[in-house]
């Protein structure tokens, strides 16, 4: 009996029915396989049949496959004969489907992506309800993988090489009559006739067969290398993806494999090329390791997987944000746009009102572009109001200060605003720099103080860092939480320590990059290798950007306040020659480690060469790829190991989304769990015997390693490892 399927006959037409039960979403699972396969049978063998429809029970048709499943099937670890074994179970059912010889329609209630699309498209016609949260494409990519039931084979047969291309590697979706004007779907009917149009297409019929089949087929506009236009199509497209992919990536290269070789033989070949190239990608971490942190563990921690249960939610209303500098600009902006109220408060009126002169600008440009209507851009500023007075605050769910980062002025305008608000509100700092204890000691209410860190710009980056100060309560935690969920960005919650986790952590690449030219390796092989391995911006070159001016003046203050036990960046020197020597601080002065000519492409300071002499042996690429890409992995785990982070899954989200760790190793922790930690504990040894304790192996990865653990267990054995 399918569990997944409703299998129902009226006038000898079958209605398949998709329900999933117990999911929101249909999602594909084995059980869905299996089920799918024995539907079709029936239809297949039943005489009584003519014709089938496939529907769904809920919203959406199908959502795509269920993360969790392919998680799991990457850590059970089986033969390539089994994979393979898998995705034929689905091919099949639809390769049945479409040569039985009997008319299936797919009747798309609503949204059909990643497997659910492949399934509409092995159907002799696709008929989609007009809906317009309905969506359509084929996004496995964004996870690492290729449409390995068919997607890669049918789309470019349907809708030719190029536009199918664009569509499959770059995983987008489209609504229903983009997807019509493409050629993929073939009507839009009105939602309430959408059964009723299926059913009249398949008594008018009976002898479907699709393009692919007919006699004579050929994929529209060409295929293959000795068609001019399609071989440069394939020409571009190669060289575009390398240069987007760093060959990071396999599964966009594999995309353009099977299309490639698969268009230009018959469609079952076709499909067993595909399936190859499935399984292939279905055998690499790269996609596990996406999955996992980029889907399961982001959409976990944005539904509260860090929230104290036992607080009860707290909707956040109204907030006051001090400060209306660019920091506090763009969190009034995105607080607005969730539909808070914002007192937005400055030293002065008129800086204020600078303050929300940004998302005057910001819904300027939206409007322009026709993204928002000038009504949702009134509502959206009528809800700033910018102030000079703390009496304001009053009434404020939650207060974020972004004042300069001083510490004086901070313990000031805490004090003041903690005047005004009431005694069971939160307030955050931003600081970026500033341990969040020290910051409560001028608080009167320490249990509600702590630490939203945002970063720039705030309307387009993703993540929040929570830093929890030694005293601050569950509750402050728990409301924190849910003002990030309302303004719809990921939290990672960490621990107080300087830098918190994701300063730090980055603080380590950028030093790399510099020790690398103290070790007279070539500036451009420093840039390259770290855009190579998946960095988006090379060490210099992120260096410059946010100022080496910076650098010098939280080295100041933490030496200040930490004397003698301050363990100074290895290479901290290369910072004071560029600034103090050479007066060269970063881009914000058109001079860094690179020149920053006007209307022109930046490019490396020639004196580069001059002050830190090029060595005349240079290291392999690789070696400097894995010098960038070890020492943050390291840090992390030091980061772990004093309790600043505590779950991998924060680790791995922060390590990406605050600072760009490169996303095909799923973070820096999942990077050393798929390395394996013996390899890595041994790759570190050498890395601290050649160049210094910075790689010394924190005690936590050798005792791990000694016990034979990893940062995140099997997915069957449990969620993730939680800190010693
Ligand atoms: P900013 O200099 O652009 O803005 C600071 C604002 O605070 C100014 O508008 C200033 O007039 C106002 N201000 C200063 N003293 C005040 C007082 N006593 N009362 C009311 N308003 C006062 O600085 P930015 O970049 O917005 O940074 C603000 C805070 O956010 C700092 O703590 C910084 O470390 C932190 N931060 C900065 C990031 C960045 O990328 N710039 C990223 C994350 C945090």
């Amino acid at each position: 009996m399918a569990e997944t399927i409703q299998f129902a006959v009226a006038d000898g037409i079958a209605t398949l029915t998709l329900d999933v039960p117990g999911r929101s979403m249909n999602v594909v699972t084995d059980q869905f396989l299996d089920d799918l396969n024995e539907s079709v049978e029936k239809v297949v063998q039943d005489d009584g049949i003519k014709g089938a429809i496939i529907t769904s029970a809920k919203e959406a048709f199908v959502a795509g496959a269920d993360l969790m499943w392919l998680v799991n099937v990457y850590d059970a670890n089986l033969p390539a004969s089994e994979l393979l074994e898998k995705n034929q179970k689905f091919t099949h059912a639809l390769r049945t489907m479409e040569t039985c010889g009997k008319p299936f329609v797919a009747a798309l209630n609503g949204t059909a992506l990643g497997g659910g699309l492949e399934i509409a498209l092995a159907c002799h016609q696709r008929i989609a309800a007009d809906n317009p949260k309905a969506v359509f494409g084929l996004p496995e990519v964004q996870v690492g993988l290729l449409p390995g039931a068919g997607g890669t084979q049918r789309l470019p047969r349907l809708i030719g090489v190029q536009p199918a291309l664009e569509l499959i590697t770059q995983g987008t979706h489209v609504p229903a009559q983009k997807a019509v004007k493409l050629g993929f779907i073939d009507q839009v009917v009105p939602a309430d006739q959408l059964l009723d149009v299926a059913a009249a297409w398949v008594n008018d019929n009976p002898d479907a067969v699709q393009p692919w089949d007919q006699k004579g087929f050929k994929v529209p506009g060409g295929a293959g290398a000795f068609h001019p236009k399609i071989a440069q199509v394939f020409m571009g497209g190669s060289a575009l993806v390398a240069q987007k992919t760093n060959h990071n990536y396999p599964a966009p290269i594999a995309i353009l494999s099977c299309v490639y070789e698969g268009t230009i033989v018959p469609i079952d070949t076709g499909l067993k090329i595909e399936s190859r190239y499935f399984t292939s990608l279905f055998q690499d971490p790269v996609y596990r390791n996406m999955t996992r942190t980029l889907f399961i563990n982001k959409g976990a921690a944005e539904k509260g997987a860090r929230r104290p249960k036992d607080v009860p939610p707290a909707e956040c209303k109204k907030i006051g944000m001090l400060g209306a500098g660019m920091m506090g600009a763009g969190i009034a902006f995105v607080s607005a746009r969730a539909g808070m109220d914002v007192v937005l408060l400055d030293s002065t009126l008129e800086a204020a009102e600078k303050g929300k002169d940004y998302s005057r600008g910001l819904m300027a440009k939206r409007l322009e572009k026709g993204r928002t209507t000038q009504e949702k851009m009134d509502q959206l500023l009528s809800r700033i109001h910018p102030t000079a007075e703390y009496a304001d605050l009053e009434g404020c769910d939650l207060v974020i200060e972004a004042v300069f980062e001083d510490r004086d002025i901070k313990a000031d305008v805490t004090a003041k605003a903690e005047a005004v608000l009431a005694a069971d509100k939160v307030f955050a700092s931003n600081t970026s720099t500033l341990p969040i204890s020290g910051l409560a000691e001028s608080s009167s209410r320490p249990k509600n103080f702590i630490g939203l860190h945002f970063f720039s710009p705030v309307d387009k980056m993703p993540l929040v860092e929570i830093i929890m100060g030694k005293e601050t309560s569950d509750e402050a935690l728990a409301h924190s939480l849910d003002y990030v969920r309302q303004i719809r960005k990921t939290p990672i919650v960490v621990n107080d320590s300087r830098g918190f986790y994701t300063s730090r952590v980055f603080g380590t690449y950028v030093n790399e990059g510099m020790a690398l030219l103290k070790d007279g390796v070539a500036p451009a092989l420093i840039e390259n290798a770290g855009k190579l391995a998946g960095m988006p911006v090379g060490p210099l070159a992120v260096h410059d950007e946010v100022t080496l001016d910076l650098s010098v003046k939280v080295f100041k203050q933490t030496q200040e306040d930490l004397g003698d036990e301050y363990d100074a960046p290895s290479a901290m020197d290369v910072t004071f020659k560029m600034v103090d020597e050479l007066g060269r601080s970063g881009k914000r002065f058109g001079k860094g480690f690179y020149d920053y000519p006007e209307g022109a492409k930046k490019h490396l300071w020639p004196g580069l060469a001059e002050h830190f002499p090029v060595a005349d042996s240079q290291p392999d690429v690789d070696e400097v790829k894995e010098r960038l890409l070890y020492i943050q992995a390291i840090e992390t785990v030091r980061c772990m190991q004093e309790g600043v982070i505590t779950t991998a899954a924060d680790a791995d989200i922060g390590s990406i989304f605050g600072w760009g760790f490169p996303p095909w190793t799923g973070g820096t922790l999942s990077f050393i769990d798929t390395i394996g930690l013996d390899q890595f504990i041994a790759k570190a040894e050498a890395l601290a015997e050649r160049h210094g304790p910075r790689f010394a192996v924190p005690e936590l990865l050798s005792k791990m390693a000694a016990a034979g653990e990893r940062f995140y267990p099997p997915a069957a054995d449990a969620g993730q490892r939680d800190a010693a």
